[in-house]
C-alpha cells in the first residue's frame, strides 16, 4: 500500500548545487558524490543539465550508467534539443527521469521568454509529450512558480499531467516566498488542479531570504510529497533548501511531521564533508546540523547539563547524523588490508593502483601524524584519486621563510606529464609559492579569496586551504590538504588552476547556441 506520508527526496547538488559560483566538479568527483548520494538513500539524483555543455553531458551519462538504485534525472528546458540530449545521457540508467521546465510567471513570460500564456501552455504540453515518448518518469517544473498567477499555474500543471508528467514541481526560483504564503499556494494547487492525484507535487526552494527550509517544510505540511534539496544547501546565489535541515527536521519532530524519507541519517555528516571537500565550499561553523559548532557546547552551564543528560541542550544525537568525534581510525602500524577495509566502509571502491597510491600517501602521513581520521583519509583519496586527470600536478615544493630572509619558493610541477621547475621570491611564503606556480603554468588568475583551517583538532592536524580564483571571467574554487600548510596552500592553488582548465575546456554553452 502507498505510504501517503513518504517524502521523496530529490537531490540537485550536482545540478543546482553546481551552479554555486566556482563549484564546478570534474567527472570523477561528480560520480563520487552521486555514489555517496545513492548510499545516503536519495530517491532521485539530478545529475546535471546535459544540453548545457559537453562535460555535463558526459558526467550525467557516466552517473546514469554506473548507479544502480537511485533514479537519475536530467534537467532539460522545454525544447526538443534539450529533451533529446537529456534522454540520450540518461537512457541507460536503471530508472531515468526527464525533468523539463519552462517559466510561468508573467514577469518571465514578458521579459525572458517573450511568450504569452497560451504559447507557454502549448510548449509545456509539447515538451512533456516528447519526454513521455522516451520514459514514463517525467517531471515538469513551472519556473518562478511562486510568483505566477495561481490559476494559470494550476492550468499549466493540469496540462502537464494530462500530457504525462508524473511529478509537477513548484519552484520558488528567486527565494521570494514566505512560509504561510507558500503553504497556501501549495494547498491551492492541490485543491485546484483537477488531476493532481495522478502526480506527485514537488517543491524547489531557494534561500535568498533564508527561508528555503521553512518554505519546504510548510509545503510538506500542505501536501507536497517531493522535496528538492542540495547537500549543505549549496546552489545558485544564496543556495537551495538544504537536505540535512529538511530531513533532520522531519526526524527530530515526528510529533509535528508524521512523514518519512528513505535517508540513512547516519550518512549525512560524511556526505556533507565530502561535498564541501570536493566543491571547495566551506561549511560555516554555525551551520545547522553539519557545522563544526552544531554540537559544541561553550557555556559552562550547558556543558554541565550535557554531561548530566545530553538531551538538556542537544535536540539531536551527533551519532544520528554520523558524527563520531572519536572516529579514530588508523595509525602508523595499520597495514594495507586494514586501510582498504576502512576505505570500503567509507563507501569507496578503489582499484589496485589507486589503493597503492593512497596507501603510500597514508604511510607518509602516518609518519607525521599519530592518529589518522576519516577526514584525513577522505582528503587523501580526494587528492590522489579523484584528481587523477589533472593537467597540473605538484611534484615537490621547498620554501625558505622567516623573519630574516626573503621568502623564496622552489617548485617542481608536472604539466601533462612534462616536468618543469623554478624558484622565485615573494612578500611571504605563500606569495612566493603562488608566483612561481603561476609562472610555471603560464596562468594569470586572480586570487579572490584564501582561507585556511585545521582539518581535525590537535597541533599535528592537517591544514585545509581553500582558494577562489578568477581567470578570463571564470571563477573556480580550489582545495588542498596537507600537514604542511604551505604545501596545502600550493595544492589548493593547483586544484583551483586545474578547475579553471576544466572550465575553459568545457564552457557552458550560451543560451543562443543551444
Ligand atoms: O530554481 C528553479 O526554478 C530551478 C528549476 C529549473 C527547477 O532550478
Ligand atoms: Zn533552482
Amino acid at each position: 500500500m502507498k505510504d501517503e506520508n513518504r517524502i521523496i527526496v530529490f537531490d540537485t547538488t550536482l545540478r543546482d548545487g553546481e551552479q554555486s559560483p566556482g563549484a564546478s566538479m570534474n567527472q570523477a568527483e561528480k560520480l563520487r558524490i552521486a555514489t555517496q548520494l545513492e548510499k545516503l538513500g536519495v530517491d532521485v539524483i539530478e545529475a546535471g543539465f546535459p544540453a548545457a555543455s559537453e562535460g555535463d553531458y558526459e558526467a550525467v551519462k557516466l552517473i546514469a550508467n554506473t548507479l544502480k538504485v537511485s533514479q537519475i534525472a536530467a534537467l532539460c528546458r522545454a525544447s526538443e534539443h534539450d529533451i533529446k540530449r537529456g534522454w540520450d545521457a540518461i537512457k541507460d540508467a536503471v530508472n531515468p527521469r526527464i525533468h523539463t521546465f519552462i517559466a510561468t510567471s508573467d514577469l518571465h513570460l514578458k521579459y525572458k521568454l517573450k511568450m504569452d500564456h497560451a504559447q507557454v501552455l502549448e510548449k509545456t504540453i509539447e515538451s512533456v509529450k516528447l519526454a513521455k515518448s522516451f520514459t514514463d518518469n517525467v517531471e515538469f517544473s513551472a519556473e518562478d512558480g511562486s510568483r505566477s498567477n495561481p490559476d494559470y499555474l494550476c492550468k499549466v500543471f493540469e496540462a502537464a499531467i494530462d500530457a504525462g508528467a508524473t511529478t509537477v514541481n513548484l519552484p520558488d526560483t528567486v527565494g521570494y516566498a514566505i512560509p504561510e504564503e507558500f503553504a497556501e499556494l501549495v494547498a491551492y494547487v492541490m485543491n485546484n488542479t483537477p488531476n493532481i492525484d495522478k502526480a506527485v507535487l514537488s517543491v524547489h526552494c531557494h534561500n535568498d531570504l533564508g527561508l528555503a527550509t521553512s518554505n519546504t517544510l510548510a509545503a510538506v505540511t500542505a501536501g507536497a510529497r517531493q522535496v528538492e534539496v542540495t547537500i549543505n544547501g549549496i546552489g545558485e546565489r544564496a543556495g537551495n533548501t538544504s537536505m540535512e535541515e529538511v530531513v533532520m527536521s522531519l526526524n527530530t519532530r515526528p510529533n509535528f511531521f508524521p512523514h518519512t524519507t528513505g535517508i540513512d541519517t547516519t550518512r549525512i555528516y560524511p556526505t556533507s564533508r565530502l561535498v564541501s571537500m570536493i566543491t571547495g565550499i566551506i561549511i560555516q561553523p554555525n551551520r545547522a546540523i553539519v557545522g563544526a559548532n552544531a554540537f559544541a557546547h561553550e557555556a559552562g552551564i550547558h556543558q554541565d547539563g550535557v554531561l548530566k543528560n545530553p538531551m538538556t541542550y542537544e535536540i539531536m544525537k551527533p551519532e544520528t547524523i554520523g558524527l563520531n568525534k572519536n572516529n579514530l581510525v588508523l595509525g602508523k602500524h595499520s597495514g594495507r588490508h586494514a586501510l582498504n577495509a576502512h576505505i570500503q566502509e567509507m563507501g569507496y571502491n578503489l582499484s589496485e593502483d589507486e589503493l597503492n597510491l593512497v596507501f603510500e600517501k597514508f604511510k607518509s602521513l602516518a609518519d607525521k601524524k599519530k592518529n589518522i581520521r576519516d577526514e584525513d583519509i577522505e582528503a587523501l583519496i580526494n587528492e590522489e584519486v579523484l584528481r587523477s586527470d589533472d593537467v597540473f600536478k605538484l611534484e615537490y615544493i621547498h620554501v625558505l621563510s622567516g623573519n630574516t630572509v626573503y621568502p623564496t619558493a622552489s617548485v617542481q610541477l608536472k604539466i601533462n606529464d612534462r616536468a618543469v621547475q623554478g624558484a622565485i621570491e615573494g612578500t611571504g611564503p605563500i606569495d612566493a609559492v603562488y608566483n612561481i606556480i603561476s609562472k610555471l603554468t603560464g596562468t594569470k588568475s586572480e586570487l579572490l579569496r584564501f582561507s585556511i583551517s585545521a582539518l581535525t583538532e590537535g597541533t599535528d592536524a592537517q591544514g585545509e586551504v581553500t582558494v577562489r580564483l578568477q581567470e578570463e571571467g571564470i571563477v573556480a574554487l580550489g582545495k588542498g590538504t596537507d600537514p604542511d600548510i604551505i604545501t596545502a596552500s600550493a595544492l589548493a592553488y593547483i586544484n583551483g588552476l586545474n578547475r579553471l582548465e576544466y572550465l575553459k575546456k568545457n564552457p557552458l554553452l550560451s543560451p543562443e547556441k543551444l
